[in-house]
């Protein structure tokens, strides 16, 4: 019989916490199946039942060794027969497994899987695309620029510099000035596939809200994460230091005023909506003293975002039951082959002579 499949891990910084993700789901739905993708690209059966130290030396030793296979019905596969997979909850933070690239995977074999499709992913991790897209909505956000010689943000320093494509607060650089910011385009290994900059603030917090879209949109509470007295939320602070010892590094509810909490209620889904969330997905703002700016989403958030919904409360079974619910219900991507019968290659074998 089909069963979910549990998908975590993933060649990305954020591997060691999606384990955790990815674990978490599989101990919570039972009778799943867990694919561990491991930091090399590899993708291995292993016990479902697994524990994160289970990982600590890298493939648990018991695990089974899978190929994929993109070709529709196929997928993983193992000892040549493809995995019984009714859906993929996908459970990958950052890189490959949050930014598109392993959905379009999923689409080609004609999987079901949680979270956005391959457009909304990737939109949802390009920082300059993102901004863009909740500007153009006509959403507050602070000014975002792509990092480049020659071109003046049109907003004073300090600056920040962000990865285009990061997560984790991983190469986030604060800038006193343009040519500083642009020396680390050159120096920041982790600036290779570009940056963004925009105006630092002094004075702010973090503000989170979840969105879960089954079984209508509804939103969480509004969680205010702990900080580092510099202001930058790092990821040693989500993960490392706070993370697994059970302190509260978060407040939810977080205080805020109703005015400002009625802002974000009421832009959450707006945001949702631009990069087609599906399942669950955790929104970040940013509170400058009073005025708010959407900063980014996270399309497959930490623990995907459980502990958001304290009031009224949602039980981790009873997000998991209702994103696997979703993508059982939601059709595997159709792909058009309108113009197979050849049509195409003729226009094209025309276009070809015409041009010489
Ligand atoms: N413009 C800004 N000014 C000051 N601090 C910021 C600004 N943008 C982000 N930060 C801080 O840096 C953290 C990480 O930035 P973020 O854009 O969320 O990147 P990441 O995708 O790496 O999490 C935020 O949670 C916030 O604390
Ligand atoms: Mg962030």
């Amino acid at each position: 019989m089909a069963t979910p499949a549990i998908l975590f891990g993933g060649p990305s910084p954020e591997h060691d916490i999606s384990i955790s993700t990815g674990l978490q789901a599989a101990h919570t739905l039972k009778g799943v199946q867990a694919v561990y993708w491991a930091k090399n690209g590899g993708f291995h059966l292993v016990d479902a039942d697994s524990e994160v130290t289970d990982f600590a030396d890298g493939v648990p030793r018991k695990a089974r060794e899978l190929a994929f296979d993109a070709r529709p019905g196929q997928g993983w596969i193992l000892k040549k027969k493809p995995l019984d997979i009714s859906v993929v909850v996908n459970c990958c933070h950052g890189g490959p497994g949050e930014d598109g690239t392993i959905q379009g995977a999923m689409d080609l074999v004609g999987y079901r899987y949680t979270g956005p499709g391959q457009t909304g992913s990737a939109l949802g991790m390009d920082k300059l695309a993102f901004g863009a897209s909740v500007v153009n909505a006509g959403l507050p956000s602070l000014p975002r620029l792509l990092l480049q010689p020659g071109v003046a943000p049109g907003f004073d320093g300090p600056y920040i510099v962000k990865p285009r494509f990061g997560g984790s607060s991983i190469g986030i650089e604060v800038a006193d000035d343009l040519d500083t910011a642009l020396a680390l385009l050159r120096t920041s290994p982790h600036l290779g596939q570009g940056a963004v900059i925009e105006p630092f603030l002094l004075e702010f917090r973090d503000l989170n809200i979840a969105v879960r879209t089954y079984p209508t949109m509804s939103l969480s509470n509004i969680e205010e994460p702990r900080t580092s007295g510099d202001g930058l939320y790092s990821y040693e602070q989500k993960y490392l230091a706070w993370g697994d010892t059970g302190a509260p590094a978060n407040t939810v509810p977080a205080d805020v005023d109703p005015a400002m909490a009625a802002q974000i209620h009421e832009i959450a889904p707006k945001v949702a909506a631009l990069v087609g969330v599906r399942s669950v997905a955790r929104i970040d703002f940013l509170d400058a003293a009073g005025t708010l700016f959407v900063n980014e989403i996270n399309t497959i958030p930490g623990s995907l975002s459980a502990k958001l919904f304290v009031d009224p409360p949602v039980s981790r079974r009873e997000l998991l039951d209702g994103m696997v619910a979703e993508a059982l219900a939601s059709p595997p991507r159709a792909f058009s082959t309108h113009g197979a019968d050849g049509t195409a290659l003729r226009n094209a074998s025309t276009i070809a002579s015409k041009l010489g």
